[in-house]
């Protein structure tokens, strides 16, 4: 499998990519937790990453782009990806498409999920992710809460609320979205490749929905 996942922030593309990791063996890579991973890190990346992602803003291409590639490159993605947040802008778009033109591993469809925006403020307000950078579990408050609350099932480390999930920046993330990203799905439309996939209701019955689309491409 090697797919893209497009959708606006708190739509479910973390939550869904680990699903579909789990159920089809393609490796979940999503460059917001490698974008986070080197501001963790406090690389030159990362330093000069973080004030977009506070701000809500994309990081500049050129700082994307390289980190990604050389991802997609480890050998845990020869049998197959599922970008997570890449791409965002029609020149990662076309990045993408080069790289894997040259290594002849063509993308087999683009999910764009569609969900309405009181969800995903709801979805973001609530959401709380594992402090332990090698654990990195998310849950919800209200839809996915741990068992014991402030406290991460899987390693026992503190849960917290992600610095970019507050109000203001939700809202600068979805315009972001809507201005900058949303013109790739025309750019996906035009490959063939468009999935669209309802991404409102229970984490499951969006994972049906599309399991359904992927099975019905394999065929
Ligand atoms: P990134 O990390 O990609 O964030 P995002 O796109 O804003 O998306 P989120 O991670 O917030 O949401 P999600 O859709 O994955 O939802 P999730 O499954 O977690 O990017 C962050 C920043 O990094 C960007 O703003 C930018 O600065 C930078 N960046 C990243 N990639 C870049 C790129 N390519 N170019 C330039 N800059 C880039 O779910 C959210 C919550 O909802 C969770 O709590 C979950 O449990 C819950 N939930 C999920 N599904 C459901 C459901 N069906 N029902 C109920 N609750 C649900």
């Amino acid at each position: 499998m090697r797919t893209i996942i497009l959708g606006p922030p708190g739509s479910g593309k973390g939550t869904q990519s680990r699903l579909l990791e789990r159920q089809y063996g393609a490796q979940h890579v999503a460059s917001g937790d490698l974008l986070r991973e080197a501001v963790e890190k406090e690389t030159e990346l990362g330093r000069k990453a973080k004030e977009y992602m506070d701000s809500g803003t994309l990081v500049p291409d050129d700082l994307v782009l390289g980190i990604v590639t050389e991802r997609l490159g480890r050998v845990d993605c020869t049998n197959g990806f599922i970008l997570d947040g890449f791409p965002r802008t029609p020149a990662q778009a076309q990045e993408l498409d080069s790289l894997l033109a040259q290594e002849g591993r063509p993308l087999d469809h683009a999910l764009v999920f569609e969900v309405a925006e009181d969800q995903i403020i709801d979805r973001l307000m609530g959401r709380r992710t594992c402090s332990n950078p090698a654990c990195g579990r998310t849950y919800h408050v209200k839809f996915k809460p741990p068992r014991v609350d402030g406290v991460c099932d899987s390693c026992g480390s503190s849960l917290v609320a992600r610095e970019d999930d507050t109000p203001q920046t939700i809202r600068k993330r979805i315009d972001v979205y809507d201005e900058q990203s949303g013109p790739l799905v025309e750019f996906y439309r035009r490959a063939g490749l468009v999935r669209s996939i309802d991404a409102g209701g229970a984490p499951s019955d969006v994972f049906d929905r599309i399991a359904r689309v992927i099975e019905a491409d394999a065929r």
